[in-house]
């Protein structure tokens, strides 16, 4: 059975057509076509999927699509500023080389914004605990906990 769904993603309503089964990933992925989310261990355990669901952190693939119609969902791709600029997290990870494969960065950058819309001035072991539950299978976590640290600079400034 497959049925019409509208989706907030990024401040903008999308329609899709879903079936019951099919988690948030798969209708960011394969359905709108925002493939910045990934899809990697598919059972809640990497953070490789982590998209914000009305400002919260989420592994969208342990997430079924039919809960996420009345939300505000947030992905990688709406991180960056109107005219497409990225934003001071954005470059942060970038200065920092805080991505090798990359394929954890989507994933990092949404819980760290996540991280720093709450608390804009986090402490390194904070930043640490905040991604813990995101796995970085190349293992560059002192640049990606760096680029977090130096992008608090910017989040303070958003703050005040
Ligand atoms: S792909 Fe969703 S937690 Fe790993
Ligand atoms: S940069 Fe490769 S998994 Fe993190």
């Amino acid at each position: 059975m497959k049925m019409l769904a509208t989706f907030n993603v990024n401040g903008r309503d999308r329609d899709t057509v879903i079936a019951p089964h099919m988690t948030l990933a798969d209708v960011l992925r394969d359905q709108l076509r925002l493939t910045g989310t990934k899809r990697a261990c598919t059972g809640g355990n990497c953070g490789a999927c982590t998209v914000l669901m009305d400002g919260v952190p989420v592994c969208s693939c342990i997430q079924l699509a039919v809960n996420a119609r009345d939300r505000k969902i947030e992905t990688v791709e709406g991180l960056a500023k109107p005219g497409g600029d990225l934003s001071a997290l954005q470059e942060a990870f970038a200065r920092n080389n805080a991505a090798q494969c990359g394929f954890c960065t989507s994933g990092m950058l949404m819980t760290a914004e996540a991280l720093l819309r709450s608390n804009p001035r986090p402490t390194r072991e904070e930043v640490k605990v905040a991604i813990s539950g995101n796995i970085c299978r190349c293992t560059g976590y002192v640049k990606i906990v760096d680029a977090i640290m130096e992008a608090t600079a910017a989040a303070q400034e958003a703050a005040e």
